[in-house]
């Protein structure tokens, strides 16, 4: 891209930047809630409006493809079969909204506050998405993309991506491609820019702990039954030593242990633990002794609740002592763990120390692989340079927290690697209340996506 042709490239976005606007606020109205079956017309109506505004970007063509699960958006922009291709990847589904009323203003209801989009999903994914889809538009109207782009945008990312394998193994063809492309991840700041080059794996389980099989009179016979919450509380503090090491055994036996330079790389990235902490509202942080914060979230593997429910939780006092107790407990998983292997290692240890007082059912979820990617290949190189281009810095190569579990599925069913170029940032509230997505974000991300193409083009 020539300087004439960038300068282009930002008058035009200038001159449209309401109308992008206008039109990622529509898409942020439909209520794309993947987890939820009574929204299910809703995933639809978002597939419908990704793939038009596909179409009106200037695509050759945008595809939809049911699925037992939710629809798959196809499209494609063949510019010269001989040149590269570049496969971007994202999720038009949501997180349900809940707790609805920590809401300021309605999240299916986009309201601007602040310099920043607040609504479900303006972050995670459709507003990263939807630089991509506007960048393809800036490119066609300023003189065309310099290579070939494929555009996969799925409707299951929240829920696991259950039915994307089967897609991936069923169009190999059709999703060849040299590289892929994601926006779904953050920077460290907007004054930081940074590029994740690894993503952690997932375990997802469900456990139920039964007691006695129906809820009983807690005076007539507490104290001579076991209380199925009590076991539960009790077996879920075995899983972890007052080192907050976890202690299934087997869990560490797979973790990828980094050499010392490599850790002092990743804790180069910069990092205010005030600010950390003032920002979450605690007095001190908790994790696994003997790593940091960075190290915590980045290369270390978790057990985390996500949910724990039983007994009476309504109004008032009921004096009861309930027959059943559950949790929704994540594991996150780093390099060469595996999600299927943790799962097992997870249920056996589980299982073997229930008490005979009472009977337990796990339920696995879904699962996730990790993932590093390379930070010596063109494509990483031309999304650093684009980014240094954009931000006048250059971007700090980070391992981001989240999965996205569909990136090992990538590189094992199609042979390629991905590119994390996110421009989220980690206070977004993704999967809150609040979420938001800053307008510089958004129009930094639409800027510097041709540069990407400019660059990988010419690699
Ligand atoms: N975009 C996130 C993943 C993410 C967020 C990666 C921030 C890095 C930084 C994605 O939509 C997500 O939420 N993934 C789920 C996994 C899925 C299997 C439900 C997650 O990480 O919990
Ligand atoms: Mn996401
Ligand atoms: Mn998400």
């Amino acid at each position: 891209m020539s300087l004439t042709a960038k300068a282009s490239v930002t008058s035009y976005i200038e001159s449209n930047k309401k109308r992008f606007l206008d039109e990622l606020f529509e898409l942020l109205r439909i209520p794309s809630v993947s987890a939820d079956s009574k929204y299910k017309t809703e995933v639809a109506r978002a597939a419908e409006y990704v793939k038009t505004s596909l179409e009106q970007a200037g695509v050759d063509k945008a595809e939809i493809y049911p699925t037992p699960g939710h629809p798959v958006v196809y499209a494609e922009k063949i510019v010269d079969p001989k040149l590269k291709t570049v496969l971007v990847y994202g999720h038009y589904d949501v997180q349900p909204p809940d707790p609805l009323e920590l809401w300021k203003t309605p999240p299916f209801e986009p309201q601007i506050r602040d310099e920043k989009i607040y609504a479900r999903g303006s972050c995670d994914d459709k507003g990263q998405v939807f630089m991509h889809i506007k960048a393809l538009e800036v490119m066609i109207s300023t003189g065309g993309p310099p290579c070939n782009i494929k555009f996969l945008i799925e409707g299951e990312e929240e829920v696991g991506s259950d039915n994307l394998a089967n897609f991936t193994r069923q169009h190999k063809e059709k999703l060849k491609a040299d590289v892929i492309l994601i926006s779904d991840t953050a920077i460290i700041a907007n004054d930081t820019p940074s590029i994740d080059v690894g993503l952690r794996g997932l375990s997802y389980v469900e456990v139920e702990v039964t007691g006695p099989n129906h809820d009983l009179h807690s005076g007539v016979y507490g104290g001579a039954v076991a209380n199925p919450i009590q076991i539960l509380c009790e077996m879920i503090t075995k899983m972890k030593d007052h080192n907050n090491h976890i202690t299934i055994p087997g869990f560490y036996d797979d973790v990828m242990v980094l050499s010392d330079r490599e850790r002092g790389e990743l804790n180069k990235a910069p990092y205010n633990e005030k600010e950390y902490k003032k920002e979450l509202g605690v007095e001190e942080l908790a994790g696994e002794s003997g790593y940091t914060t960075l190290e915590r979230t980045g290369i270390r593997p978790t057990f985390e609740l996500n949910g724990i429910l039983g007994g009476y939780t309504g109004e008032g006092a009921k004096t009861v002592l309930p027959s059943k107790a559950f949790a929704k407990i994540s594991m996150r998983l780093v390099p060469q763990q595996k999600s299927e292997k943790i799962t097992q290692l997870f249920t056996d240890y589980f299982t073997s120390i229930a008490p005979k007082s009472v009977k337990v059912r796990i339920t696995p979820h879904h699962g996730g692989e990790p993932v590093v990617t390379p930070t010596d290949s063109p494509a990483y190189r031309a999304a650093a340079a684009a980014m240094e281009e954009t931000f006048g810095k250059k971007p700090i190569p980070t391992r981001g927290g989240g999965s996205i579990p569909i990136v090992a599925m990538f590189e094992q069913e199609l042979g390629l690697k991905s590119v994390l170029m996110g421009f989220g940032l980690d206070s977004d509230l993704i999967h809150s209340p609040n979420e938001h997505f800053g307008l510089f974000n958004f129009f930094k991300g639409i800027e510097t996506i041709p540069l990407f193409y400019r660059n990988y083009a010419a690699s």
